[in-house]
């Protein structure tokens, strides 16, 4: 399904230069959910913005459904490849509402600009806001900039996924919420991702939530991909056990670390005696 090979990017700062993403070669099956974690700086949003084609790849090569879509413009890929960033705001437009939105999404790929919403289309996008389950159906009309954190990262799931991607993309897209909501965005999520067979790749600080979804898991350190968990080793690994991966690997991000502190201690592993 997406096959990346040997992808590098490297940014000109100045006089100097940044690899961002080094070498880097993946191979997901349809339906495959890959979990990123790494360090700040280590590359995560930039692969991710290779395979959506916001940024194009100094080396290497991407193949989407077999086609070659190394050199293929973003607008032109983002009727297969979707996206959701960690700013609630970033994926929608804010001054317009709800319905608008999903309007605009829904056309997304196409070259229309003024999408026309159909009696039937308007009670079809209402009926898939009622679906998600957390009343954004009553407030159709309102502007988007008015919704709650959570509501506007819920919003941002149906309009990435409303044109049915084959690949979907998350960049921290929990992370500026609150537990609750980040629990019921993450589930919501999942919950597409498992219905319409997306691929997806999703970039988390969190080493929890990045062991309990997914079937796939990398951990990413200076632009290369360190270490691959899959399916029963992944299922089985814990975040102790990340952390020392990480400490061993001579990882010293504040962020990540600390953050994995405070899941231990929410959730503490089991011991010997259990
Ligand atoms: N547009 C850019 N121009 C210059 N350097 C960049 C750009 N985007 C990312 N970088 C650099 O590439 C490295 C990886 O960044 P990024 O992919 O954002 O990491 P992560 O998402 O893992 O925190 C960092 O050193 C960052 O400063
Ligand atoms: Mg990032």
């Amino acid at each position: 399904m997406l096959e990346i090979e040997r992808a590098s990017k490297t940014f000109r700062v100045g006089a100097d230069t940044v690899t961002a993403v080094r070498d880097v070669s993946l191979s997901l099956a349809k339906g495959d959910f890959l979990t990123i974690i790494g360090s700040n700086g280590a590359g995560k949003s930039t692969l991710l913005n290779l395979i959506s084609g916001v940024v194009p790849l100094t080396s290497g090569r991407i193949f989407l459904e077999g086609d070659d879509v190394t050199n293929e413009p973003a607008y032109r890929r983002a009727r297969r490849v979707s996206w959701i960033l960690q700013n609630p705001l970033a994926g929608t437009a804010p001054s317009m509402s709800v319905l608008e939105n999903l309007a605009f999404a829904s056309s997304r790929g196409t070259r229309s600009l003024r999408p026309a919403l159909s009696r039937a289309r308007r009670r079809d996008l209402l009926a898939r806001l009622e679906g998600l389950g957390v009343g954004l159906e009553r407030r159709s009309a309102c502007r988007v900039a008015l919704l709650s954190g959570g509501e506007r990262q819920a919003l941002a799931v149906l309009m990435a996924t409303l044109v049915r991607p084959r690949v979907l993309l998350l960049d921290e897209h929990t992370a500026a919420l609150d537990p609750r909501n980040a629990e019921l965005i993450t589930r919501v999520t999942c919950d597409f991702v498992r219905s319409l067979e997306l691929t997806t790749l999703m970039v988390t600080h969190n080493m929890a939530q990045a062991l309990e979804v997914g079937n796939r898991l990398v951990m990413m350190h200076r632009g290369e991909v360190l270490h691959e968990l899959a399916d029963e080793q992944k299922r089985r690994a814990t975040v102790p056990e990340l952390v020392r991966f990480f400490a061993h690997r001579e990882v010293a991000d504040d962020r990540l670390l600390l953050d994995a502190e405070d899941e231990e201690r929410a959730c503490p592993a089991p011991t010997a005696s259990d």
